[in-house]
């Protein structure tokens, strides 16, 4: 196939934009718009109802996206998960003791440990489902069920709609677990799948944002180091937020769950180090706030990405502020990606670094 950049200056910038487009389409696959009833898709018989508990495993991006489709699975499904990234579930040689499903995440389906992952579940007797952007790909063809996502190829080596539909795919399957156990009753079920109708119009508002982050990136691009700070389903965008940065623009970031911090990285804070805090005002929006507190006492620079109600709270004086509409819990992962992906874009212009083709990485790692 042929793809070519568009209007964009690089491939990652096109992908990024792309996403409400993108998202809808994934949602399609999982949600029947006309009656608002979640599926799965191509009629396949996943049925979650006598699933005691989820393996998932992925690598990279991928992985982020799975442990935010943990947290979506536990509180939308109350199914609980098992979680690990894929070089290590494979050898790991866990009791799978209750485990009734392995799920796997791959944007193209062909990444070596997941791949022997899926393998080594297969030989364990496990049913087998992968949300697979890439159709065509192995961990496809050889998945019991395949659960697809709709971005369209994917040409920049980091990750972007890629990331955003496996975590509308997961979202939406978290949904259809519940409804099968019975704990989402069927009006709850259309409430959340209009919900998740509303992801390409905040997505669209996400990426307006766009200039408020190209300044905040020339600070950014100053730094040797930055933090990147999430509580909750904010947890895993602080990690992937931080990946994104280090893989494009070379700065050394580390994602934490906030309540961490005063567990080691506190003691890194100084004038010289920004931290990124990921807090919709959600339920862990007070304690995400007070170990934001902890980071203004001792002269780091917050850039905090929250919504309007967390920026009226006014909580953390002389804080930057990326300020999103308010939204329900369930989109926050999906829409708050998208300040991470452009925040790591525009630094790593500003950095003069191969966007598309970041130094020492690949977009498919078939290699252990
Ligand atoms: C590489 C890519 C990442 C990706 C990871 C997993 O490291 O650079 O963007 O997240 O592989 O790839 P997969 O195709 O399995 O999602």
């Amino acid at each position: 196939f042929y793809v070519d950049k568009g209007n964009h200056r690089h491939f990652m910038q096109k992908e990024i934009y792309e996403q409400p487009e993108v998202l809808s389409h994934t949602l399609g696959a999982f949600v029947d718009m006309s009656s608002g009833r979640t599926r799965i898709p191509d009629g396949q018989d996943l049925d979650f109802s006598k699933i005691r508990r989820i393996a998932l495993s992925a690598c990279g991006t991928g992985f982020y996206a799975a442990l935010v489709g943990r947290y979506y699975f536990e509180r939308f499904a109350g199914i609980p998960c098992d979680l690990d990234v894929a070089s290590e579930f494979r050898y790991r040689e866990s009791p799978l003791g209750d485990v009734d499903l392995a799920l796997f995440v791959s944007q193209s389906g062909e990444t070596a440990d997941t791949l022997a992952s899926l393998r080594y579940a297969k030989s364990q007797g496990l049913k087998t489902a992968a949300i697979v952007n890439v159709q065509e790909s192995t961990i496809a063809r050889e998945s019991d069920f395949v659960l697809p996502t709709l971005a369209g190829p994917e040409i920049g080596v980091a990750s972007t709609k890629a990331f955003t539909c496996q975590l509308m795919a997961l979202a939406a399957l978290a949904i259809r677990a519940g409804v099968d156990r019975g704990v989402i009753t069927p009006e709850r079920e259309l409430e959340l799948t209009r919900t998740l109708t509303e992801a390409p119009r905040l997505a669209n508002e996400a990426i307006r944002l766009e200039e408020v982050i190209e300044r905040l990136a020339r600070d950014m691009a100053t730094k040797s180091h930055a933090l990147f700070l999430g509580r909750g389903f904010s947890y895993p965008l602080a990690l992937e937020g931080a990946l994104k940065l280090k893989e494009i623009s070379y700065i050394h970031a580390e994602g934490y769950a906030a309540g961490e911090l005063k567990h080691g990285p506190i003691a890194l804070i100084d004038e010289t180090m920004p931290v990124v805090v990921v807090a919709p005002h959600d339920r862990s929006f007070e304690k995400t706030i007070s170990n934001v507190q902890e980071v203004a006492a001792r002269g780091g620079e917050i850039i905090l990405i929250t919504d309007a109600s967390g920026a009226a709270s006014g909580a953390v004086e002389g804080a930057q502020m990326i300020v999103l509409p308010d939204m329900p819990e369930i989109l926050t992962p999906i829409v708050y990606a998208i300040p991470l992906q452009l925040l790591a874009y525009h630094t790593a212009i500003q950095m003069g670094t191969d966007v598309d083709q970041p130094r020492n990485l690949a977009k498919s790692v078939t290699v252990e």
